[in-house]
């Protein structure tokens, strides 16, 4: 048996950052790098620059044992790491479908030239299929002659807001690997979590790749396929709530992202399908994949939607009204506004001449910061002050536990849009609401 590896983690961001800390936790000696000097600042002194629930008290953990340390110099972490995780972003470049793959690039080669043992340097970034090929000649390009290096891919799928959870405790754990020896190594990295019975599937680089794709792709289909059957209830006037709770029930089908409402957003999942297909495109088999380009379409085409209802509720006409617009986030429990299809709608009935007042439990201050144009509330009753109507755009647990008598009492009109059937549509109806939701009448 090997003794247990040295880990550096290059690119200290959402992904990196939470391997990094959870690493260091499960007993390896681990190096975070990255170049941005303030973030590194920060996670040295304690502070997580995101939103994670329990990832605060594990980096204080990991700290106060003396294992985890930051730098932004690639040759100390060529120096002290045996496996080296890139963890850097790749993210949607402006103006195309391709994913921006230069921080990878400078990545690997900035550590190359440091590597003064036997090294496996093992992607989890996102990447375009055929990229670890790539990299895997640049690597033993720019390696100082007589070092022997490696390549490996170990793709990540961590979902925001259950970060810790999904990296201590993965479904699975997919090693791409071009040898016996790379496969050892990354077992010996893994090992706490291989005790703990992880299934392993090794396989070639480009699978491993690919398999991170594949599982976003996956996902994002069944949403839209349940939103694309909310289309046809509204045309039909039947509910897409009964409709998905049935299929749910199919346990072939299963209930999870099958959840109608306004679609998903984030950092991951637009970004990723768009990458592939552009990438199956490149490689000849867009075909394959035309269909994401259908699975993107309909995401939008939600958000449209949702405007189009606060339109109808309020008579025809968005100009003037007051509106307030519950969430900002991509999601609940985060305070990530990437691709959020929230804002995205907020943001259009602003254009639309609306008095837009947005509240978000965690992603506020973010909201604020990127769109300073709309308005923003100090809590969900605040922003639905005098409101002529109110929309659920991400569906906050505190959005659901709102009164309906009480908020009856702060606004205007009781009007409200769900976008994210997050409410008891009967019961805000008693109440006296006018109550409507996507794909149900
Ligand atoms: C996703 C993948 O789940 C994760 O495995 C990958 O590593 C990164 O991308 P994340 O972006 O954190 O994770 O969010 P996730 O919880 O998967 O939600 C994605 C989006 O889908 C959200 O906007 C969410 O609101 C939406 N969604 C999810 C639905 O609209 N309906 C559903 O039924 C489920």
């Amino acid at each position: 048996t090997m003794a247990p590896p040295r880990l550096t983690v290059i690119g200290t961001g959402y992904l990196g950052a939470t391997h990094a800390i959870c690493m260091a936790v499960l007993g390896f000696e681990v190096l975070g790098v990255d170049v941005d000097e303030g973030k590194i600042a920060k996670l040295a002194s304690g502070e997580v620059p995101f939103f994670e629930p329990g990832l605060p008290e594990l980096l204080a953990k990991a700290l106060e044992s003396g294992r985890l340390r930051f730098t932004t110099s690639l040759a100390e972490a060529g120096a002290f790491g045996d496996v080296h995780f890139v963890c850097v972003g790749t993210p949607q470049q402006p103006g195309s479908d391709a994913c921006d793959l230069s921080y990878v690039d400078a990545a690997v080669r900035g550590l190359a030239p440091h590597l003064d043992r036997r090294t496996l340097v093992v992607g989890k970034s996102t990447v375009p299929v055929g990229t670890a090929a790539g990299l895997t000649t640049l690597l033993h390009e720019l390696a100082p002659a007589g070092t022997d290096v490696e390549l490996a891919w170990n793709p990540e799928f961590l979902r925001e807001g259950f970060a810790v959870d999904d990296t201590m405790r993965p479904d699975r754990l997919v090693f791409g690997v071009a040898s016996d020896w790379a496969d050892a190594r990354l077992r010996a990295a893994f090992q706490p979590i291989l005790d703990q019975g992880t299934p392993v599937i090794r396989t070639d680089l480009a699978t491993a790749e690919l398999v991170k794709v594949a599982a976003n792709s996956f996902l994002a289909t069944k949403i839209s396929y349940i939103n694309a059957m909310a289309e046809v209830c509204e045309a039909v006037g039947a509910d897409v709530k009964d409709l998905a709770d049935s299929l749910a029930l199919d346990d072939r089908i299963g209930g999870k992202f099958l959840k109608p409402g306004l679609g998903f957003g984030g950092g991951c999942l637009p970004k990723d399908i768009r990458a592939f297909a552009h990438r199956a495109e490149e490689l000849g088999v867009g075909q394959a994949v035309s269909f994401l380009r259908e699975v993107d379409a309909i995401n939008r085409r939600r958000r449209a939607r949702t405007v189009d209802l606060v339109r109808e509720l309020l008579g025809g006409r968005i100009s003037g009204a007051r509106i307030a617009a519950w969430g900002a986030a991509f999601k609940p429990n985060s305070d990530d506004i990437r691709d959020a299809p929230a804002l995205d709608v907020a943001r259009t009935m602003h254009g639309l001449g609306g008095h837009v007042r947005v509240y978000d439990p965690a992603a506020l201050d973010n909201a604020r910061l990127a769109f300073p144009e709309l308005r923003y509330g100090e809590s969900a009753l605040d922003a639905a002050r005098d409101a002529d109507v109110v929309v659920l755009l991400t569906e906050w647990a505190d959005f659901r536990e709102i009164d309906p008598g009480a908020l009856g009492e702060v606004v205007a009109h009781k009007r409200i849009v769900d976008g994210r059937h997050a409410l008891d549509a009967a019961m805000w109806r008693e109440a006296g609401w006018e109550y409507r939701a996507l794909g149900r009448s």
